[in-house]
């Protein structure tokens, strides 16, 4: 189960605590994730400020009928939330893992270590604390003789609870028939008026040992704020980027790389500093990506070189391939081996054949290029109408001359030739020359007799 109803007042934020993205994903994203990875065999998401928003984002991430989600209507405390998935695990018993939602940090192994050390028959519940630098906020682990008793909130603790350094990291597991009952027990009579869920460990301490798993401090850490939101994502990054070194990627400048999960690399990438890839980018071996660059949802193939400042988004890109510096991708674009798209090149849409060019100033949209073909720098594809997208195709080893428009549909057959200049409103034969500019004239003399 994961906690994910709160607002989240102290992001003062209009959008919900738990939605803030951190590496391209939502916030709670994080901890449903560990808990799969830790074998769960179902999830529940307890919802309710911006529940509708909420559900469509971690769907968005896990997929359809994956999670199942509980609406938790007022948000009347941590307690609260997890008696509204009451209902969601009628008829379960056993062992019920318990996150927050606003805790990204949170490794697989801690709550491995957490659910292998719940006390089947002798206890009812495990936690995991932790001792920070600094434990302002958080709940403390009140233990007497060595024994867990109670967790305190910061704001109910006296002076001396305050002084505790152990707190209360925020991940349970509790038995299903013990937490349903204890759950009704709670009271709001505390300083925040809540039902707090964190007052299950005293009912748990009377039936037996609550056990308890330490974990590093930095795992639990939670996200209350925007300074903690980048705090925590600038851990998450260099975690990711780590395990991406050692897999066998080079990275120039690792602080300012950004690579989102969901990425997959191959051995010996090489990444430029300030490197952004987005969630989906998938790199094949040796593909070497320039400063600046920004990949989202593409797949670039083996020994691709990306020059500095190229955009690609959506785009499939052959391997050994030259792109940039500068290049615009654009959802639908499709490169073939050996494809070289140059500076201030955009495509869109755009399916081009193996070892064919665009190396200047050009505008490729809802494009077919064969093999062998070069595009003059200045090239356009005239796509639009103003009311609909129409196709340009070009064959095999066609010569696109410079500052060509191509208005399509038009469609230039193998071996063409189109002079530089022209305007192609007519579909080209193969093995033609088009030229639809003006003839040139020269007028002898003509600046002397102006002056
Ligand atoms: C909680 C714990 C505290 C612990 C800390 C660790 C309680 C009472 N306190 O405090 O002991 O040290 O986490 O980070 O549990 N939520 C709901 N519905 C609600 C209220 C909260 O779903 O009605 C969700 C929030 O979206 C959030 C999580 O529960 O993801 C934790 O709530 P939050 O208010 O942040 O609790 P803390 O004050 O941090
Ligand atoms: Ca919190």
């Amino acid at each position: 189960m994961v906690l994910c109803a709160g607002k989240g007042t102290r992001m003062k934020s209009a959008q919900a605590k738990v939605l803030h993205p951190l590496l391209g994903r939502p916030m709670a994203a994080f901890p449903v994730a560990r808990a799969r990875e830790a074998g769960a065999q179902r999830v529940t998401c307890v919802v309710g400020h911006q529940a509708q928003a909420v559900e469509q984002a971690l769907t968005a991430v896990f997929g359809a009928g994956t999670l199942s989600f509980a609406l938790q209507k007022e948000q009347r405390g941590t307690g609260d939330a997890v008696n509204a998935a009451r209902a969601a695990l009628e008829g379960f018993s056993g062992a019920v893992l318990i996150l927050y939602g606003d805790v990204p940090l949170l490794t697989a192994e801690t709550v491995k270590r957490l659910v292998a050390a719940f006390p089947a028959g002798k206890g009812v519940l495990s936690l995991v604390s932790c001792k920070p630098a600094d434990p302002t906020g958080y709940g403390r682990v009140v233990r007497q003789g060595g024994k867990v008793q109670r967790i305190v909130e910061h704001k109910d603790a006296t002076e001396a609870e305050q002084a505790i350094g152990e707190i209360n990291a925020g991940l349970y597991v509790a038995d299903a028939k013990f937490l349903w009952g204890a759950l009704a027990k709670l009271s709001p009579r505390n300083a925040q008026g809540e039902l707090y869920l964190t007052d299950i460990v005293a009912q748990a301490a009377e039936l037996g040992e609550v056990a308890v798993v330490d974990a590093p401090a930095q795992e639990v850490e939670g996200v209350n704020d925007r300074a903690e939101l980048a705090a925590r994502g600038a851990v998450l990054r260099a975690r990711i980027n780590e395990r991406w070194m050692r897999e066998g990627v080079t990275m120039v400048d690792p602080g300012s790389t950004l690579i989102e999960e969901g990425v997959s690399l191959g051995n010996d990438c090489v990444l430029d500093p300030q490197v952004s890839l987005r969630a989906g980018t998938v790199l094949g071996a040796g593909v070497r990506v320039g400063q600046g660059s920004v990949l989202s949802g593409s797949t670039v193939g083996d020994g691709t070189e990306v020059k500095p400042y190229s955009v690609l988004e959506d785009a499939v890109v052959g391997p050994r391939c030259v792109l940039g510096p500068f290049a615009r991708l654009r959802p639908g674009t499709e490169l073939s081996e050996g494809v070289h798209l140059g500076n201030f090149v955009e495509t869109k849409k755009a399916r081009i054949g193996k070892g064919s060019k665009a190396n200047h100033l050009a505008y490729l949209g809802d494009a077919i290029i064969g093999a062998g073909t070069n595009v003059g720098a200045g090239t356009i594809t005239c796509n639009y109408d103003g009311v609909h997208k129409h196709t340009t195709t070009l064959g095999d080893g066609v010569f696109i001359g410079s500052d060509t428009q191509l208005v399509a549909p038009v469609t230039v057959g193998d071996g063409a030739f189109v002079a530089a200049g022209s305007t192609v409103t007519k579909d080209v034969p193969a093995n033609a020359l088009a030229i639809s500019r003006v003839p040139q004239v020269n007028k002898e003399g003509w600046t002397s007799r102006k002056k």
